[in-house]
């Protein structure tokens, strides 16, 4: 099922097709908002030069990608424990791994490397926003559906979910134990998981061994 996944971090930027749904304006009037803002004019005119028109759409996705490549977490407790250092996690935190892999389900869509699968799933959340749906509004199971996040540094982020409606680990961990919303868009690899609380804590202990202790994203200073 193709699912409008868009594989170069341009083409995400760009998104042509979802300009309604992306930076809250159609595409074609961010280069002229940008371009009102002299600050923003200098920098394009640096960061692109030779061009007779730096701020454009294309620039700016290009821009964008170039910052999101900066963003970058370094080894995590984790790591040192896959490349065979056994005192790097504790009992619990290993077996949280095996909860994540087994009982616990995530595994299914929190895959590889960054702990995603890049696809997008309606995991039940109450937000009314139909995230992919905007998209694909014919296919039933992209309605509610957001991309899967990559789980690295995820202790560092609260509050959860595109919407911020969950402030804890813990509360993420109870949202996929038998909160979510049940309608026809629900993912099928989302159901009740019966963890125990033994379980519940193990999967929360693991999830913080993904973060890494180096130093994080610096915001810039945005001209405005
Ligand atoms: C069906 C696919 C799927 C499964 C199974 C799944 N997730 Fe997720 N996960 C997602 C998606 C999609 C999001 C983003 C949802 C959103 O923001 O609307 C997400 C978001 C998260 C977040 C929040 C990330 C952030 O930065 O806000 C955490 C933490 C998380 N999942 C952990 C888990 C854990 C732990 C499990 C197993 C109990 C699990 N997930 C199972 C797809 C899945």
């Amino acid at each position: 099922m193709w699912d409008g996944r868009k594989d170069t971090l341009e083409e995400q930027a760009l998104g042509p097709m979802e300009s309604a749904a992306e930076m809250n304006l159609d595409m074609e009037q961010l280069p002229i908002i940008l371009g009102n803002i002299p600050g923003y004019a200098v920098l394009f005119k640096e960061a692109f030069p030779n061009q007779s028109d730096p701020i454009s759409a294309k620039n700016v996705a290009k821009a964008i990608a170039t910052f999101e490549r900066t963003v970058v977490s370094g080894e995590a407790p984790f790591d040192r424990w896959i490349k065979g250092d056994e005192a790097a996690l504790s009992d619990e935190e290993k077996q949280g791994f095996i909860v994540f892999n087994s009982k616990g389900g995530c595994a299914g869509c929190h895959s590889g490397w960054a702990f995603s699968d890049s696809s997008f799933h309606d995991i039940g959340l109450s937000s009314e926003d139909i995230g992919r749906g905007k998209l694909l509004p014919k296919i039933e199971k992209m309605q509610f559906a957001f991309k899967t996040v990559g789980l690295r540094n995820i202790a560092l982020r609260a509050p959860y979910m595109h919407d911020g409606s969950i402030e804890t680990l813990e509360g993420v961990v109870d949202h996929y134990n038998s909160k979510f919303i049940r309608r026809p868009s629900l993912s099928d690899e989302i159901e009740p998981l019966n963890l125990t609380n033994e379980e519940k804590k193990q999967l929360v202990a693991f999830l913080k061994t993904l973060t890494s202790p180096d130093e994080g994203v610096s915001v810039p200073v945005l001209p405005r």
